[in-house]
């Protein structure tokens, strides 16, 4: 873990807490201590793009390539593939295959984008929006900050389960179910606010309908976790079918534009989720003022489900400010929404 002048490497750190973060993902776990002992790997990991979480990029590499062509044996570690499953130390084979498929995982590494969009992050704008519904009796704009492929945009076309109760959309393909862990029962979601319009802004919005960017949606989940892969193949076909209006670039730079689009002193909800940690440090500021300036010309409920340092990794926070007025956390959850609770959460 220390370079040969002795100091610590962050991003070789980075890999050796993968067990932490990616907990979820036996594979992952075993593989983050392989990357973060050999300088090799983590010359192609250096690849990433700045502001992109390098460790999310280099595994989603690997899996894309081996979605492509899963001949290699690596491949059998990999519930994804159909093959396997294999047994014993994963870590000489994805050694082997990385070292073989360097130039493409380079090539991938400096071209994609963290772009993972958890359907069930869906559960998450809905109770936002319950709680927009009780501010104000107005339709709603709703926009999306890093939309990804839109999934979120179609919110209200899908079928909610959480805490033995369906909301939504009951006879749509698209189920999102959530374990509810608040004190008491989880708000009524189906008293969502008008949308007068919804539009999408993303550094690189995902076509929903394109195959290869599927792949790449498809290999950004962790390679065991099915159920989410296959909530996001309907999630995608129902979007494909009816995309959002999205636009391409930093939000930073569109956001005026976009909002100049909107009838002035209407209410806007300004959306993201899993983004503004993708967004690099020092563009962070400018984020923030961009989305607050919405407010100088609408009524401006920003909605944000994030990572919160008080937190300490132990799930998102969903917190509402509506203009300059101080912000309120009515929610927190799992960070791809398989529990929500409401806050503070109830002590077991
Ligand atoms: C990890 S993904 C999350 C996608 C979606 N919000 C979700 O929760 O499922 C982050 C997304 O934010 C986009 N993004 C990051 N920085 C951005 C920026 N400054 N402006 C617009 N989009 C951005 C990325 O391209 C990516 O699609």
């Amino acid at each position: 873990m220390s370079t040969t002048s002795g100091a610590a490497d962050p991003l070789a750190e980075l890999f050796a807490a993968l067990p932490c973060h990616f907990a979820d993902s036996p594979l992952y776990s075993r593989l983050g201590p392989v990357v973060a002992a050999d300088e090799r790997l983590l010359a192609i990991a250096r690849h990433a793009r700045s502001g992109q979480v390098p460790s999310n990029l280099l595994l989603a590499s690997v899996h894309y390539l081996l979605l492509r062509d899963p001949a290699h044996e690596l491949a059998a570690w990999y519930p994804s593939t159909g093959r396997g499953p294999a047994t014993g130390d994963p870590g000489p084979a994805f050694t082997a295959f990385c070292l073989s498929r360097q130039e493409e995982l380079i090539e991938l590494m400096r071209r994609r984008l963290v772009q993972t969009n958890v359907v069930k992050r869906s559960a998450v704008l809905r109770l936002g929006m319950t709680m927009v519904a009780s501010m104000t009796d107005e339709p709603v704009t709703l926009i999306e900050v890093g939309s990804s492929a839109g999934v979120h945009l179609r919110f209200d076309d899908y079928r909610y389960e959480i805490a033995g109760r369906t909301w939504g959309r009951a006879s749509s393909p698209v189920v999102v179910s959530a374990e509810w862990r608040g004190q008491g029962p989880p708000p009524d979601l189906d008293r969502l606010p008008a949308i007068a319009d919804r539009a999408g802004i993303d550094l690189n919005p995902i076509d929903a309908g394109d195959p290869d960017e599927r792949l790449w949606l498809r290999a950004l989940i962790w390679p065991e976790n099915l159920a989410q892969a296959a909530l996001q193949d309907e999630a995608l076909r129902v979007v494909a079918a009816n995309p959002p209006r999205t636009y391409a670039g930093d939000a930073v730079d569109l956001l005026p534009e976009v909002v100049a689009e909107v009838p002035r002193g209407t209410p806007v909800v300004i959306f993201h989720s899993a983004t503004r940690m993708h967004v690099a440090a020092e563009r962070r500021e400018a984020f923030d003022a961009a989305i607050a300036s919405v407010g100088r010309e609408h009524d401006l409920f920003h909605l944000t489900f994030e990572g919160a340092p008080d937190l300490e990794g132990q799930g998102f926070a969903l917190e509402l400010r509506r203009g300059g007025e101080p912000s309120r956390r009515p929610a927190i959850g799992h960070g791809h929404a398989e529990w929500l609770s409401d806050f503070p959460p109830r002590v077991s």
